[in-house]
């Protein structure tokens, strides 16, 4: 298994390229399933999990092509075509790799009537249940049944009806998968208290770019007029807001100055407030976001909460930048139950960090020392980088291939704006 060793102590200090968003490609790609003609999707960030959600839907009959483009280069263009379904079903052993596979089950129940889909498991993070896509596809019509580890959905006389559900508590997932359902379904489909992250405005332009009819987009009420079909599109994935605020936080814990290259100030309110909470200079110039340091960062209070509140993606490297902070930093972690694995990693580079339930007091510390540590989920693993970036002598990361799921060559963007890290490939 690959490492990432760094040595502390450089300041960050140039242009970083933000890549298009791992949670927006995430959903665009089964939209592919949604229509028998092209989907072609430009700035595809080269992510692990972008290739696993390539191959299940090659399993399902979805022929995928990545046009020729530059090793420099970030970001790909990927058509994908799905002619005719092969398979319905999203296999347990594809599905517990990558829990995203579950966005599968909307689009094969719209396309073709039918979805077996296993059941995703939990992770590091949370037992993260599916029962809200599930009661979500019930109110449209669909028939759910789960055995074996399996959801077993059917759209009686093959296609959804319409329907009204309200979310009891904001699933972005939920809101993906109903959505993709509803784009197809015989009737009018009311979404209430859906989730508003910029990534479901991502997936709705892009339904309404292949002929969907949904309004409310942005907010919490989404109504969506099915149609009988779906055609083809060319959809551009948005920057991912989350990477850019990661750097953002290596930036400041090295009081360094970089500009987050394709970062939409828009998209990310709440994590520039908390970066000017913390004593940042923060200002959008005319291709991205700038950001700068000088000194400690300010303690900072905060809470995750669903967009537009600070979100639970940024909770561990905002913790990892307020290990160096003056005086003590409160972060309350609302959404998940268990996203502080990266608490004990922290403290082994010697952070002193208190977790009370669903809190966590950071009190800053003098300085960081480089350590082995082990990643063990995808922000966790980043919380190591953006600490290691300052902590004094040398850090190693293990399992980086948490990293590599959703941070699209992280070294060689470090590396081009100073800081002193290298991959060690395991062979
Ligand atoms: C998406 O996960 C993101 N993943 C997560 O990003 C992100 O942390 C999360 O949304 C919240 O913003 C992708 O987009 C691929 P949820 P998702 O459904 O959809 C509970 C990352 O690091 N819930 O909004 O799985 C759930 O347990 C990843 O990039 C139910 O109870 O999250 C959680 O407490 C990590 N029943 C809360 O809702 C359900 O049916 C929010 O989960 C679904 C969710």
């Amino acid at each position: 298994m690959d490492q990432i060793v760094i040595r502390g102590g450089q300041r960050l200090k140039g242009r970083i390229p933000i890549s298009g968003a791992k949670n927006a490609a995430l959903t665009l790609l089964p939209c592919a399933l949604l229509t028998d003609e092209p989907l072609t999707l430009r700035n595809l960030p080269r992510l692990a999990d972008v290739d696993g959600f390539g191959h299940l839907l090659n399993q399902l009959g979805c022929s995928t092509t990545i046009e020729g483009s530059r090793p420099e280069d970030f970001g790909r263009v990927m058509t994908a075509r799905t002619t005719t379904l092969t398979s319905t079903i999203a296999p347990y052993d594809i599905v517990r790799k990558m829990r995203a596979s579950i966005l599968v089950l909307g689009p094969l129940l719209a396309r073709a009537g039918e979805a077996t889909v296993s059941l995703p498991g939990g992770c590091a993070i949370g037992n993260r249940p599916i029962d809200l896509h599930l009661k979500a596809l019930e109110a449209f019509g669909a028939q759910i049944e789960l055995t074996s580890g399996y959801v077993k959905a059917v759209a009686p006389g093959g296609r959804l009806g319409g329907g009204k559900f309200t979310f009891p508590v904001v699933s972005v997932g939920a809101t993906e998968n109903a959505l993709m359902a509803a784009s197809l379904a015989k009737g009018t489909c009311v979404l209430k208290n859906a989730a508003r992250e910029p990534e479901i405005v991502d997936l709705c332009n892009c339904l309404v770019a292949m002929g969907a009819h949904i309004d409310g987009i942005g907010t919490e009420t989404l109504t969506v007029e099915g149609v009988d079909r779906l055609h083809g599109a060319t959809y551009r994935v948005m920057a991912d807001r989350i990477e850019a605020g990661s750097y953002a936080c290596a930036a400041v814990i090295t009081e360094g100055d970089v500009e987050l290259v394709g970062a939409k100030a828009d998209e990310m309110e709440a994590t520039l407030s908390a970066l000017r909470q913390a004593g940042a200079t923060v200002e959008e110039t005319k291709t991205g976001i700038r950001v700068a340091m000088s000194g400690r960062a300010e303690p900072v209070t905060l809470s995750t909460a669903p967009y537009p509140g600070f979100a639970t993606d940024m909770q561990a490297q905002f913790m990892a930048m307020a290990t160096l902070g003056k005086g003590a930093s409160l972060f309350t972690e609302t959404i998940f139950e268990n996203r502080y694995m990266h608490v004990p990693e922290l403290a082994r580079m010697g952070c002193d960090i208190d977790v009370r339930g669903r809190s966590a007091v950071v009190r800053g510390v003098d300085h960081l020392v480089g350590a082995p540590v082990m990643a063990t989920d995808l922000r966790a693993s980043m919380s190591l980088i953006i600490a290691g970036l300052a902590a004094e002598g040398t850090t190693e990361v293990n399992r980086v291939y948490h990293l590599d799921r959703g941070y699209e060559r992280l070294e060689e963007k470090l590396q081009a704006v100073g800081a002193d890290i290298e991959r060690i490939s395991a062979g």
